[in-house]
């Protein structure tokens, strides 16, 4: 069992500018479990540290689980290389903004560099849910939420 706690708005750990992760050792990797323990728990597809009160910049998703097919990973320092131009509506939710949904107009398919708990660089390319969940945990690292972007049609 995790003692993580999800941190809820107006909590400022949530507006917290996150810092890059420089030592890959076994205390970020039980960070990374318990991260996910929590987000299943919640249960969510995503979830980023500040979100349990840790400023550093690490993210975990799955974007498939509640379809049946688990797929934990977790993004440690992930920055966005890559954006397309369509861009794509898709109401979001947020674990920390209990009962609440807004509608963002976000990139259809992103492109993203990260490191894995082992610090080695990795790139992949989502579309879909996935690709904003990707940029919905991204902007919780510099303290921003899916409710601060205007409203979509
Ligand atoms: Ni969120």
């Amino acid at each position: 069992m995790t003692d993580l706690q999800l941190r809820f708005v107006p909590d400022p750990v949530l507006r917290a500018v996150c810092a890059p992760v420089t030592v890959f050792d076994a205390k970020l990797a039980a960070i990374a479990k318990d991260m996910l323990e929590v987000m299943y728990a919640a249960p969510g597809r995503g979830l980023a540290a500040p979100q349990v009160g840790i400023t550093q910049r690490v993210f975990v998703m799955d974007a498939t689980w509640k379809d049946g097919t688990p797929d934990p990973q977790v993004f440690v320092n992930a920055e966005m290389v890559e954006c397309s131009e369509e861009i794509v509506v898709m109401a979001e939710g947020c674990l920390s903004i209990p009962d609440r949904t807004s509608r963002v107009a976000r990139p259809a398919q992103v492109t993203l560099r990260w490191q894995d708990l082992d610090g080695a660089p990795q790139t992949g390319t989502f579309t879909g849910f996935a690709a904003a969940c990707v940029q919905h945990e991204r902007d919780h690292l510099d303290g921003i939420l899916c409710t601060d972007y205007p409203e979509a049609p």
